[in-house]
């Protein structure tokens, strides 16, 4: 009987030897107790926050005249005579023939592709291209009034307006 007792202490102690090894070779991942990286973490989300919360610098507000004026466009839809007057806050960037403004940096835009109108248009209201001149009037802009500005803008005939006026001729000035 104490033999047996011997023998069964001996197989235990064996078999908790293995167990105890087996966890000592099992793979410890630290990386979640890592103070040092926890903190470096909590200092750059902190910094991401003071960024995001800083007051943003103000962008100068351009004056945007508006008049109204013949419309160089044939007004035969009601979405183009929308867009007609929509346009007037474009003028004074963008030219009444969408020729641009070099002084402006305010690129040609008559004659382009309405659906590239309306995407940049849309890009820029939902700040995925920036354009920081441009938003004060893209808020005021529904998906609709864009489609409208786009069906209008892509009309326009500037290089026949602007008598002989190349777009390298026009971006030099
Ligand atoms: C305060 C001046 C200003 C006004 C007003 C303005 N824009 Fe612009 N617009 C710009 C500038 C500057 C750019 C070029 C932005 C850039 O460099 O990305 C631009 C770019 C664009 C583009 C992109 C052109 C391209 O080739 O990618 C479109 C389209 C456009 N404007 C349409 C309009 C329409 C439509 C209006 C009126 C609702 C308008 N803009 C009013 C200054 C203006």
């Amino acid at each position: 009987m104490t033999r047996l007792m011997v023998f069964l202490g001996v197989l235990t102690a064996f078999v908790l030897g293995l167990v105890l090894f087996s966890y000592k070779s099992l793979p410890v991942s630290n990386a979640k107790f890592d103070l040092h990286k926890t903190e470096e973490a909590y200092e750059k989300r902190t910094e991401l926050i003071h960024e995001l919360t800083a007051p943003k610098e103000k962008v100068a507000e351009v004056e945007v005249e508006v008049k109204e004026y013949a419309p160089v466009v044939d007004l035969n839809t009601p979405e183009l005579v929308k867009g007609h007057k929509l346009y007037n806050q474009c003028i004074s960037c963008h030219g009444k023939g969408g020729e641009g403004k070099a002084s402006q940096k305010a690129p040609f835009i008559g004659g382009q592709f309405d659906w590239y109108i309306e995407k940049q248009l849309t890009d820029m209201k939902a700040g995925v291209r920036s354009n920081p001149v441009m938003n004060p009037i893209l808020k005021g802009l529904s998906p609709q009034d864009m489609k409208d500005l786009a069906a209008y803008v892509s009309r326009l005939p500037w290089k026949k307006l602007v008598e002989g006026a190349a777009p390298a001729a026009a971006a030099a000035q």
